[in-house]
């Protein structure tokens, strides 16, 4: 059974990595997909075939998220073309590694921007469309676990986690009477671009691995599923939260 059917999602940075398998399990479920990306299309243009290819629709669109006219002609497109916007998967993220004392300005706009603003004011769009209409909607932040946990090098990445973690809280109470829920999902590891520098250094690598108790890192498809639930009728009474997909990794302080 199709969970989704009739239900239009937008997912950012959707062409790679968690944003794309995200994509790829909405629309197997029967939503309609907006496959939001920047930069090269090749990777969303494979999101739609693999939507397409499971029998679902998807449709491209390019928007920057630290852009605020282009998150609002992403929701007013979506609208335009699927008649609604039910499902928003703020998924688009980055990460920019630099010591706290040498970190510059501009990299901390950057990930601000990308990480923080973006849902923002993403999410101030598509709450406004359902708003007008009185309809009840589902948002779901792509967060980390280091909403929570220090990340030493990374500090800007932190704060924007941190941000979209209070977000998420902050929203769920102004939203709720809406019947708008608002969760966040925070992975740990999981094998993406994101970590292309990680998953090339074998001995870091193995480090981090001791660290998981699953012993493995995760996959974008182990996130998608949480997604997908969410997103379902089944998860209608569930607001507020943070739901931690990592292996085990933050619950994993021992002496030996
Ligand atoms: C970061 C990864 C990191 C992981 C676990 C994620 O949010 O994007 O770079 O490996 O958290 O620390």
């Amino acid at each position: 059974m199709q969970r989704l059917a009739g239900k239009v999602a937008i997912v950012t940075g959707a062409g790679s990595g968690i944003g794309k398998s995200i994509a790829e399990r909405l629309g197997c479920e029967g939503a309609k997909v907006v496959v939001d990306y920047i930069g090269d299309p090749k990777g969303a243009e494979d999101t739609q075939r693999a939507i397409e290819k499971a029998g679902g629709e998807g449709e491209i669109f390019q928007a920057d998220v630290t852009s605020s006219a282009d998150v609002r002609k992403l929701v007013e497109e979506t609208w335009n073309h699927f008649g609604t916007a039910d499902i928003l998967v703020n998924n688009a993220g980055m990460e920019h590694k630099a010591a706290f004392w040498d970190t510059t300005e501009a990299d901390y706009d950057k990930v601000l921007d990308v990480n923080l603003r973006g849902p923002y004011f993403l999410t101030q769009a598509f709450v406004q469309w359902l708003r007008a209409v009185n309809k009840p909607g589902r948002i779901i932040n792509i967060s980390s676990v280091h909403e929570d946990m220090a990340f030493p090098g990374f500090s800007t990445y932190c704060c924007s986690k941190g941000g979209l973690r209070m977000l998420m809280r902050d929203l769920a109470v102004e939203l709720g009477p809406l019947g708008i829920t608002v969760n966040n999902i925070a992975p740990g590891a999981i094998a993406t671009p994101i970590n292309t520098a990680l998953l090339n250094d074998k001995e870091k690598l193995n480090a981090l691995l001791k660290k998981i108790p699953l012993g493995r890192l995760g996959t974008p498809e182990d996130v998608a599923g949480m997604v997908v639930f969410l997103a379902s009728d089944e998860a209608a009474y569930v607001t507020g939260s943070t739901f931690v997909i990592d292996g085990g990794l933050m619950r994993n302080y021992h002496e030996q």
